[in-house]
């Protein structure tokens, strides 16, 4: 039982409180009950609050603060994060709870990215899908089992947009676009946080890395970022607005500078950007150690000026860097920091304690029996098995049909990452265990029984070692189809794993070169965490199929794939380039002053050695069936400023199968006070059309969708015409126009 003195408190002023002051609504009272419990305190355990630390069980860093649990004890810490289990987290919390002065229930963070324990597609991958639906119920399951698990705030969703595939980070995003990466972002804050941050399957979802993470220059982790104010706000942005839109109650701010300034320092992002033209009500909480890490930037001369820098700027909450413990209290005596910016951020933080239910059972998300029944339920492993699936792009499939595969052929397949299991998770594998999962060359087996299935791994993922090729060789010349499964480690996606190769590392595609030879079908499963330079790959292979890092149903969603189970329906949410030298690519660049496509190529924006285009671009992805679609029809040639226009296309499933599309549309604004990008993503429909059959698809557009930061800084529209697009990639579209007036 929840013992503590503050909760009888609570409960007596505030029945005096809202018979004198009348006040009856939710968030008054809510103000009141954190008020009631900020006077009990002292400073001291202000700053207590204001801390967040490791429990050490897994780490993204280097762990500065020992004896964690006497902090807790003395109010000094009240926040831990990488502890869980249903019993650490319990333990930890009867001791904030009992033996702390005021008992103020912890908070307990984890990095729930793709998942808790059953894991998910990383995020990119999931990003394929085009499923919001699927999305958010993939963030619904991880938080019910995390939250099972002890856990109430996951560091997630990632809304970092990046046109960066040097930078491994991407991988646990959504993609180049501001407009899907938006409804991403929404749809992970509404799985995580439900309706109600107090139904106890729920967690608080953290908005990160606050802001524009995603675009280190030379793609290197934890680098400078630089770019216009105007490209920050319309496209970096969005995705983090739609995530507070949506109602997430912590931002996480970021590593790097951006506009010269480390955003933990940044009065702009923080307080400006996020809580005055945001509204954000929650708190904010830096990456790890990232007060500290300002004096690196020089920005600071020493940590108690970071700590001050940060303080002011609007961090309420310093991770791992016991900056504030160590500082704050001296300079809020000497008066260098007023009392008053303290309490705020401790009012932020107690606030969204109180919305989880904490002070009412602060043992709310740590119970066995729910953990037990709620960790790798049957329906989180279908649930799973779904998105994986979905989330699965089929990037090439020649003339030769190599898939889907049919059952009895014999096939070979090759590769470190068939076998592997740790793999399937890629880069944050949270509580999951690839102990109790199956690899892809298992389930291979059980669908097309062990006579039908060779394995040979060839090589490893990296490294110069082709000493297993002959064995893999002499396998394959015996199968009928070759299945050669590479790509990158998982340990190659994530924090730190910045690449200055785009390319498929080691020895793989000299193996596949060398299979080649044989004269068999070949079909290339990829697994990786970020587009790759495919350019040899994709003339050597009869087929490819982009398999991310799936999760815990990984094998089986790939076999199903394979076999034709499941017709793949997932698109690019990341341009694939043809090489490194391309990068940055992505499909909303502007026209340039000297477009290519303009006679006389000699004096045009392009590359003497490669073409501009990239190898498949954003929302590319095939199917075992194709479509074919028709002209589109608009509902006007004219939208007026309070108006709306629909643009319908009828899309056929010109194949044999049954398949899903995800139909796109994109516009383009001709003229404008600022250049404007050749396309802009502003709807997408996944539709499932039988084989044969057709099937209207409508977009409707209205003004506000094409609003944009002007010549002035100022948002809205601006008159004139406006192409529209819509197909079944960036690339393939049919096209009409339309005036705004
Ligand atoms: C990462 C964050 C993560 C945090 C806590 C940092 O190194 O940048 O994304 O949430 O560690 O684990």
């Amino acid at each position: 039982m929840y013992r503590n003195f503050v909760l009888a408190l609570l409960a007596a002023s505030l029945l005096s409180a809202c018979a004198t002051s009348g006040k009856t609504n939710a968030d008054a009272i809510l103000d009141h009950k954190v008020d009631s419990v900020l006077k009990l305190m002292t400073l001291d355990e202000k700053i207590g609050q204001m801390v967040l630390y490791s429990s050490d069980w897994d780490v993204t860093g280097p762990s500065l603060k020992k004896g964690y649990l006497d902090d807790i004890r003395k109010g000094n810490c009240g926040n831990i994060f990488n502890a869980h289990t249903a019993a650490y987290t319990r333990k930890l919390q009867k001791i904030a709870v009992e033996e702390s002065r005021l008992g103020i229930p912890l908070l307990f963070g984890y990095d729930v990215i793709h998942g808790h324990k059953t894991i998910f597609p990383i995020s990119l991958g999931e990003s394929a899908s085009w499923d919001l639906a699927a999305i958010e119920k993939s963030a619904r399951v991880s938080a019910t089992e995390a939250a099972a698990s002890g856990i109430n705030w996951t560091f997630a969703p990632m809304c970092d947009i990046s046109v960066e595939p040097r930078w491994g980070r991407v991988s646990e995003g959504a993609g180049e676009d501001p407009y899907l990466g938006s409804k991403i972002a929404a749809a992970r804050v509404h799985g995580f946080q439900g309706d109600n941050l107090a139904d106890p399957s729920t967690i608080l979802a953290c908005v990160k890395h606050f802001a524009a993470y995603g675009a280190p220059l030379a793609g290197r982790d934890y680098n400078t970022v630089d770019m216009s104010e105007r490209v920050f706000l319309d496209t970096y942005l969005p995705p983090y607005k739609a995530a507070i839109d949506a109602g997430a109650m912590s931002v996480m701010s970021s590593f790097n500078e951006l506009f010269g300034v480390p955003a933990s320092g940044s009065k702009y992002l923080l307080t400006d950007i996020l809580r005055t033209k945001l509204g954000f009500k929650g708190f904010v909480v830096t990456d790890y150690t990232s007060i500290n890490e300002m004096v690196n930037h020089g920005i600071v001369a020493n940590e108690a000026d970071a700590g001050l820098l940060a303080v002011k700027a609007g961090v309420d909450m310093d991770m791992q860097g016991e900056v504030y413990f160590k500082y704050l209290k001296k300079q809020v005596k000497e008066g260098l920091v007023a009392g008053k910016l303290i309490d705020d951020d401790v009012r932020r933080i107690l606030r969204v304690k109180f919305m989880l239910g904490l002070f009412k059972d602060p043992y709310l998300y740590c119970d066995e029996a729910r953990e037990k029944r709620e960790v790798y339920a049957p329906a989180h492993l279908d649930a799973e098995l779904d998105v994986a699936k979905k989330s699965m792009v089929l990037l090439k499939n020649d003339s030769l049909k190599a898939l889907p595969l049919k059952a009895g052929e014999k096939i070979a397949v090759i590769g470190e990452l068939a076998a592997s299991t740790r793999d399937l998770l890629g880069s944050w594998k949270a509580a999951g265990d690839w102990n109790f999962m199956k690899s892809t060359l298992d389930e291979l087996k059980a669908f097309n029984g062990e006579a039908n299935v060779t394995y040979a791994e060839g090589c490893k993922t990296s490294g110069e070692d082709r000493s297993g090729f002959a064995a893999a060789i002499a396998l394959a010349r015996r199968a009928d189809k070759i299945v050669l499964v590479i790509g990158e480690s998982c340990d190659w996606s994530g924090e730190a794993t910045s690449r200055t190769s785009i390319n498929i590392p080691g020895v793989q595609t000299e193996l596949l070169e060398q299979l080649k030879a044989l004269k068999k079908p070949i079909v290339v499963v990829l697994m990786n965490g970020r587009p790759l330079d495919l350019s040899k790959e994709s003339l050597l292979a009869n087929s490819i199929l982009e398999v991310w890092f799936p999760g815990t149903m990984g094998g089986k969603a790939i076999t199903q794939v394979l076999y034709g189970q499941y017709n793949p329906a997932g698109k690019l949410t990341m341009t694939f380039p043809r090489n490194l030298g391309q990068v940055p690519i992505y499909y909303y660049e502007k026209n340039t002053g000297r477009p290519i496509y303009l006679a006389n190529p000699k004096y045009k924006s392009r590359y003497i050695d490669s073409p501009n285009d990239p190898l498949y671009p954003f929302g590319f992805g095939l199917s075992y069936t194709t479509f074919a679609y028709s002209d589109i029809k608009l509902s006007t040639n004219e939208l007026a400023e309070k108006g709306v226009l629909r643009a319908t296309v009828n899309v056929t499933n010109t194949g044999t199968v049954d398949g899903e599309e995800v139909v796109q549309c994109y516009v383009r604004d001709l003229v404008g006070s600022v250049t404007r990008p050749v396309k802009e993503l502003k709807g997408f429909e996944k539709v499932a059309i039988k084989a044969g059959e057709s099937k209207n698809v409508t977009f409707t557009i209205t003004p506000d969708m094409l609003a944009f930061h002007r010549l002035d800084m100022t948002y809205g529209t601006e008159p004139g015409d406006y192409k529209l697009f819509i197909g079944g990639n960036s690339r393939d579209v049919k096209e009409t126009g339309f005036v705004l007036r």
